[in-house]
């Protein structure tokens, strides 16, 4: 870009120099023209001596001064009117190829004459030039504006493609982070809910087991005749051994409820629902309306850990003792709503979770989740009770729900 400016200002440089020099060559050969046509008005005098005589001496010298003066300027008119009157007054005016005269009065008052008319002509030819030149030179000046606007504007041009391209090119590589980190996340929701459904079912099945086996042990134990103590001791520990299996059948089921994958959606937030009153307290009311059937099951998940989220949402930060579950499947689109009575989310952290960089682990989990599915999440919170809504489209990535619907049943089987 500094070589292409620098090369313009360098002909604008040399395009002054050429025109100085030019002019300077021009006022040369002005001169001559001036001797020139200087000697060519003698000639001509000359020429018709034997017709004029000694009569009408200046008459072609004012036509080579008019001629000079309009065309070559004041210093080359003055070359020829000083050589047209030594000229004539020599060669034409008596007596003759002298400078002496014969009527010096009359003569010397028509050399006079001669002057005051020459001084008028180049007055007015030097009057015409002027406002010619100033005229051309507007013209050039204007010609070299011209160009030198064009060549800024090309170099404008070669700048803003230039900037264009930049931005694209930047444009295409955050595009690709973005992609990149959105693979990623749902990579990583992908194999948290795999990694939980791992661990329901080695808790049910391997913990579960052990903890059944202990149990027939002590059946066993009991069966047998026991000192007073080591009875009671033998039925605490079958009344602990069952209070734990409970337990880590409820943390399985927790964790993945096998519902979700057997019957579906419906049941497995009616059990999960049911499960969560009992334990907090809270009223729940669950509204699942149509006949809801299958839904694909990756949006069975991100449905039931939504109502899983928000439910423990209002347990632990609402201090409401009612909550709603309301789940509608309606032209194409699942919408789910939990709503709650409690004292709502503080208005700094509503701000922060609406710049969705700053919001809790929850609610950015369910953000991302449903995001993958091509839905969007909204809350709406005051001092009357939160409201988390989301809307999924149904078929949005079929391949995708094929997917996880395989790797469902794989787990499951
Ligand atoms: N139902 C609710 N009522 C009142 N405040 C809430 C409710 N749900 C969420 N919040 C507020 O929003 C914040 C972010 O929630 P979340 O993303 O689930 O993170 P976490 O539960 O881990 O704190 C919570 O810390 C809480 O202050
Ligand atoms: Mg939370």
């Amino acid at each position: 870009m500094d070589t292409q400016t620098s090369s313009s200002s360098q002909e604008q440089w040399n395009d002054v120099e050429e025109m100085s020099s030019a002019g300077s060559r021009a006022g040369l050969s002005r001169y001559g023209v001036a001797i020139f046509t200087a000697i060519l008005a003698l000639i001509v005098r000359g020429l018709f001596s034997p017709l004029l005589g000694t009569h009408d001496s200046y008459h072609t010298a004012w036509a080579a001064i008019v001629f000079v003066a309009w065309y070559c300027g004041v210093g080359p008119a003055v070359v020829t009117t000083i050589l047209t009157l030594l000229g004539v007054w020599y060669w034409f005016i008596p007596p003759g190829h002298s400078f002496a005269l014969s009527d010096p009065k009359a003569q010397i008052t028509g050399m006079i004459g001669f002057l005051i008319l020459s001084a008028f002509i180049i007055a007015l030819g030097e009057a015409h030039r002027r406002s010619k030149e100033r005229s051309e030179r507007e013209l050039r000046e204007r010609t070299l504006t011209e160009k030198r606007l064009r060549a800024r504007e090309t170099e404008l041009e070669a700048l803003h493609s230039a900037l264009a391209d930049r931005v694209e090119e930047r444009t295409a590589d955050l595009n690709v982070a973005v992609e990149g980190l959105r693979q990623l996340s749902a990579r990583l929701l992908q194999a948290q809910d795999d990694e939980r459904r791992r661990l329901a079912r080695e808790l049910h099945d391997s913990v579960g087991q052990l903890l059944a086996a202990i149990s027939m042990n002590i059946s066993t134990v009991r069966s047998t005749p026991l000192t007073p103590e080591a009875a009671a001791a033998a039925e605490e520990n079958a009344r602990l051994v069952e209070q734990i299996s409970r337990e880590i059948r409820t943390m399985s089921h927790l964790l993945h409820p096998p519902l979700l994958d057997e019957v579906g959606l419906a049941s497995a937030l009616r059990w999960y629902i049911d499960g969560f009153s009992k334990r907090s307290k809270i009223a729940v009311e669950l509204e699942i309306d149509g006949d809801f059937g299958r839904l694909p099951s990756d949006m069975e998940i991100a449905v039931f850990r939504m109502v899983q989220e928000c439910l423990t949402n209002v347990h632990r930060h609402s201090n409401s003792s009612t909550a709603e579950v309301r789940i509608t499947n309606e032209s194409g689109e699942v919408r789910v709503e939990i709503r709650d009575a409690g004292e709502g989310i503080p208005l700094e952290k509503q701000l922060s979770l609406s710049s969705s960089q700053q919001s809790g682990v929850g609610f950015r989990g369910m953000r991302e989740r449903i995001k993958q599915l091509g839905g969007a999440l909204e809350i709406e919170s005051s001092g009357d009770g939160t409201i988390v809504k989301a809307v999924m489209p149904i078929g949005k990535s079929p391949a995708n729900t094929a997917n996880s619907r395989a790797t469902a049943d794989e787990e499951v089987a």
